[in-house]
């Protein structure tokens, strides 16, 4: 008999290809937990319809629709705990989560950013790296604190910004390992490989690659 796999709560807010990269990799027989609701702010949010697609429940709780935060979050809540969530995965989830939400889900909340942090944090990451000139970019999951993108690292992936490279062009090939990046540290987080100690993470698990730089730029041809 198979583990029982851990039962995950994604949070939009629109077109959700990270949700989807979730999706896929949920579909896969060994992968260690299933996506059990997907809820977004915003109406309008295509993920959501990928969520419909894929047969997982989705659900919009409007922010706008709330006099204050706590009552957004509450809601919010409300619909996660009502699925038997037990993991949070933001993704492209344009609202800040407060401390009182993430009690809910101590050490148990996810999000995905566009940039190796912590440089660029919030919005634009791609292209505050772009303005600062720098030669390698990626992306990061991490788990979620009261900050602004500021939680303890679990992964990184970088990828290098090419002399031509505007913001379209660099984001699509961060958004690329994002989609390997989200479903791999899912995998690490829910399985226990990944551990919290203070700022940091221990990641107890068998480190592939051959730990070979990237280059940006390469040799000249
Ligand atoms: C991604 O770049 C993610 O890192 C950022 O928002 C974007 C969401 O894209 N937080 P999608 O909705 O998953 O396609």
């Amino acid at each position: 008999m198979s583990a029982q796999r851990a039962r995950l709560g994604v949070l939009i807010s629109g077109g959700g290809s990270n949700l989807q990269a979730l999706l896929d990799a949920a579909g896969q027989a060994d992968f260690p937990a299933e996506v059990a609701c997907v809820v977004s702010n915003m109406p309008t949010a295509y993920g959501l319809e990928r969520a419909r697609k894929a047969g997982v429940r989705a659900e919009v709780v409007d922010h706008k629709g709330f006099a204050s935060k706590a009552d957004f979050e509450a809601a919010l809540h409300g619909v996660l705990a009502d699925a038997g969530v037990q993991w949070v995965c933001l993704a492209g989830f344009m609202r800040l989560v407060s401390a009182d939400f993430l009690k809910h889900f101590p050490g148990r909340v996810l999000n995905i950013h566009p940039s190796l942090l912590p440089a660029f944090p919030g919005l634009h990451a791609q292209r505050q790296a772009l303005e600062r000139g720098v030669k390698v970019a990626g992306c990061t999951v991490h788990f979620v604190d009261a900050g602004t993108d500021t939680g303890p690292i679990i992964a990184q992936a970088a990828v290098p910004v090419l002399a031509q490279d505007d913001e379209a062009s660099l984001s699509a090939r961060i958004l690329a390992e994002e989609h390997r990046l989200y479903p791999l540290a899912v995998r690490l987080a829910v399985t226990g490989a990944v551990t919290l100690d203070g700022m940091r993470t221990r990641v107890d698990a068998i480190v592939t690659g051959d730990g070979a730089a990237l280059r940006s730029p390469g040799a000249p041809k």
